[in-house]
C-alpha cells in the first residue's frame, strides 16, 4: 500500500507487542504504520502455548505473582517494575476479552469464570489460556480487527534495517528519530520510510543459537538496530532456555509447555526414574533456570541424548483437551503423549534483556520506543518467570501508546529530507554461501560457548570468533547489495557479541547466567544489571 504523507507512528512487529500498540493507537486517531519482516503475524506471540500470567482468582493476590516473579528473577527484578506490570494484569486481560479473544473456560465452579493453569516458579494457578494455543488466538484476533481498521497501513514482508537519526544526518542539538531504512522483500528495493515516532517490537534474539524454540523471525534485529542508533542495551547474559522441547530431528525445538508439567506431567530419566526433586525442592515446577540446568546436567552426566516428559498418567480426555496442539504435533513426529513418555531437551527460548527502556516504553533516542521481547524493563531479572512475557507485551502497548499520544505533535521543527539508501558502490553478492555458513558457524559456538553452562575460557572463544565474523559480515556488507538474510546475520552477530559481553561482566552466577568459573551469587561486588552503552 502507497504512504502518501509523512506516517505518525511506525510500528515494526506484528507479534504482541506491536499489534496491541497498533491498535491502541490506531482506536485514538492517530495514522500508523506497521512494518512486519514476514506475514503478518508470523513471530514467536503466534507460536505461545501457555498462556498469560495475571491475578484472576478470587483466592490469588498480586503480592504473590509479585513475589514468584521476584524470586524466579533471582534477586535483580526492578521492584517497582515488577509491582506495575502485576498489577495491570487483570485489566491487560479484559482489554483482550474486549478485542474478541476467547479463553478456555473453566470446567467446572472455580475461583475465575476462566481455566487458570500453572507453571514453574508460580505459587498459584494463574495463567488464563486459550488450549495450548494462547498466541495463535491473540494474534488471529487482532490481525482482523487491524486489517479493517482505516487507520492502519499494514507492509508485509518489509524488514526494517536502520534508523535514521539527526546523528546520520548531521543535524544539531538532541539526537532524535527521523526515518528508517526498510528492505521490500519482494522487489528487493530499500526504501525510506520517514517518520516521528518508531516503536520497535522485534522480539527476541533466541536465533542466535543452534537450538531454539523460536521462529526464524528472533534475529534480534531491533536490538541490533537500536544500538547502532546509540541506545544502551542491558542484561542480555539473560538467554533463557525452555527446558522441554521434543527431541526429534525435524521437530525444530517444538516447545512442549510447561503447562504439561503444571498439569502433572513429570521428568524421567531414560530409566524411567524421577530426578527433579535431587535438584530443588519444588520438582518440576521450580523456575525454568534450575529446571533446564538439571536436564543439562543430567544429560551430560549420564551422557544421553535427551529426558522424558510423562504425563500419560492423565486420560487421553485430559489431554485432548487441555493440550490438543501439541498432542497432535507429538502423533505426527510418532510420540503418542497420552500413552508414553516425550523425548525433551532444552533449547534457548527468551531474551530477557534487550534496549533499556523507560516506563513509558521511550529509550535512549527521542521519538524512539520499545516493547515486548526486544525491550529491558527490569521486569525478568535474571530469569523471566513463565507466562510474564504476553503480560509484558500488553501492559506496554498500553504504556506506549499514552507516551506517543502525549508527545504526538510536539516537535515543530520542520522534518528533513531523508536522504534515499546508498548502492552507489555496491553488486550482487557473489559467494552467498558465506551467509549460510558464518550464520551456521555462529548459531553453534554460541550453543556450545555461551549455553546453559559458560565459563570464562569458553566466553573468550566466543568472543574471537565473533570478531572474526564480524569483520568478515561488516567487508560483505559494504560490497554487496543487502539481502534478509545478509541483514539479519549482521544483526544477530552484533547482538552476539553484546550477549557475550554482557556475560563477560558478570562475574558470578545468577538466574539464568551460571559459570563454572564464578559458580555461587555475589551479593556485595556484582552491579544488579550489566548496562551497555555505545557511546562510553
Ligand atoms: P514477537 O511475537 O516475536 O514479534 C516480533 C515481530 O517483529 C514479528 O512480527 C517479526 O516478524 C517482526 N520483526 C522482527 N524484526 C523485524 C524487522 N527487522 N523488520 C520488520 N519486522 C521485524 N510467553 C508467555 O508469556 N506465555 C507463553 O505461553 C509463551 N509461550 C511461548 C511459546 C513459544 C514457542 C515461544 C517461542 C515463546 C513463548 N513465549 C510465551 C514468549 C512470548 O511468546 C514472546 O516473548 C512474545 O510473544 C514476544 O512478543 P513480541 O511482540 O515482543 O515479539
Ligand atoms: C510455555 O508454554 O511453556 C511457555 C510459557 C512461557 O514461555 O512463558
Amino acid at each position: 500500500m502507497a504512504i502518501t504523507q509523512i506516517p505518525e507512528v511506525i510500528v515494526v512487529g506484528g507479534g504482541l507487542a506491536g499489534l496491541s500498540l497498533a491498535l491502541r493507537l490506531a482506536k485514538s486517531g492517530k495514522e500508523v504504520v506497521v512494518l512486519s519482516k514476514q506475514a503478518l503475524t508470523e513471530g514467536s506471540s503466534l507460536y505461545a502455548q501457555g498462556g498469560i500470567a495475571a491475578v484472576l482468582a478470587e483466592n490469588d493476590t498480586f503480592e504473590s505473582h509479585i513475589e514468584d516473579t521476584l524470586i524466579a528473577g533471582a534477586g535483580i527484578c526492578h521492584r517497582e517494575t515488577v509491582d506495575r506490570v502485576v498489577r495491570q494484569g487483570p485489566a491487560s486481560i479484559d482489554w483482550l476479552l474486549n478485542v474478541g479473544v476467547s479463553f478456555s473456560q473453566a470446567e467446572s465452579v472455580e475461583e475465575s469464570p476462566f481455566h487458570l493453569t500453572r507453571e514453574g516458579g508460580h505459587s498459584h494457578r494463574r495463567v488464563i489460556h486459550s488450549a495450548d494455543a494462547t498466541g495463535r488466538a491473540i494474534e488471529l484476533t487482532l490481525e482482523s480487527q487491524l486489517r479493517s481498521h482505516p487507520k492502519i497501513t499494514l507492509l508485509e514482508n518489509h524488514l526494517a534495517i536502520d534508523i535514521i537519526t539527526s546523528h546520520h544526518l548531521n543535524i544539531k542539538g538532541k539526537n532524535r528519530v527521523h526515518g528508517i531504512y526498510v528492505l521490500d522483500r519482494h522487489s528487493g528495493k530499500v526504501i525510506t520510510l520517514p517518520a516521528r515516532h518508531i516503536a520497535l517490537a522485534t522480539g527476541g534474539a533466541a536465533k542466535a543459537y543452534l537450538y531454539t524454540s523460536n521462529p526464524d523471525t528472533s534475529t534480534g534485529d531491533g536490538i541490533a538496530m537500536a544500538w547502532r542508533a546509540g541506545c544502551r542495551v542491558g542484561n542480555l547474559e539473560f538467554i533463557q532456555f525452555h527446558p522441554t522441547c521434543l527431541y526429534h530431528p525435524q521437530a525444530k525445538s517444538f516447545l512442549i509447555s510447561e503447562a504439561v508439567r503444571g498439569e502433572g506431567g513429570r521428568l524421567l530419566l531414560p530409566d524411567g526414574s524421577p530426578f527433579m526433586l535431587n535438584h530443588d525442592q519444588r520438582g518440576e515446577l521450580a523456575p525454568r533456570d534450575i529446571v533446564a540446568r538439571a536436564i543439562d546436567y543430567e544429560m551430560k552426566r549420564r551422557g544421553v541424548d535427551c529426558v522424558y516428559l510423562d504425563i500419560s498418567h492423565r486420560s487421553t480426555s485430559f489431554i485432548k483437551d487441555h493440550f490438543p496442539t501439541i498432542h497432535q504435533k507429538c502423533l505426527d513426529f510418532g510420540f503418542d503423549m497420552a500413552t508414553e513418555p516425550l523425548p525433551v531437551v532444552p533449547a534457548a527460548h527468551y531474551t530477557c534483556g534487550g534496549i533499556v527502556t523507560n516506563k513509558d516504553g521511550s529509550t535512549d533516542l527521542e521519538g524512539l520506543y520499545t516493547l515486548g521481547e526486544c525491550s529491558f524493563t527490569g521486569l525478568h531479572g535474571a530469569n523471566r518467570l513463565a507466562s510474564n512475557s504476553l503480560l509484558e507485551c500488553l501492559v506496554y502497548a498500553s504504556a506506549t501508546s499514552e507516551a506517543i499520544l502525549q508527545r504526538n505533535g510536539s516537535s515543530t521543527l520542520p522534518d528533513p529530507v531523508l536522504p534515499s539508501w546508498d548502492e552507489s558502490r555496491v553488486t550482487d553478492a557473489d559467494e552467498r554461501i558465506v551467509v549460510s555458513h558464518n550464520w551456521d558457524e555462529l548459531r553453534r559456538f554460541m550453543w556450545d560457548y555461551v549455553g546453559i553452562v559458560r565459563t570464562t575460557k569458553r566466553l573468550e572463544r566466543a568472543a574471537h570468533r565473533i570478531a572474526l565474523l564480524n569483520e568478515e559480515i561488516l567487508e560483505y556488507y559494504s560490497h554487496f547489495r543487502v539481502t534478509n538474510d545478509l541483514i539479519e546475520l549482521r544483526n544477530l552477530t552484533l547482538v552476539a557479541e553484546l550477549i557475550v559481553r554482557c556475560a563477560q561482566m558478570r562475574k558470578e552466577s545468577r538466574g539464568l547466567h551460571y559459570t563454572l568459573d564464578y559458580p555461587e551469587p555475589d551479593n556485595q561486588t556484582q552491579p544488579g544489571d550489566t548496562i551497555l552503552s555505545p557511546n562510553p
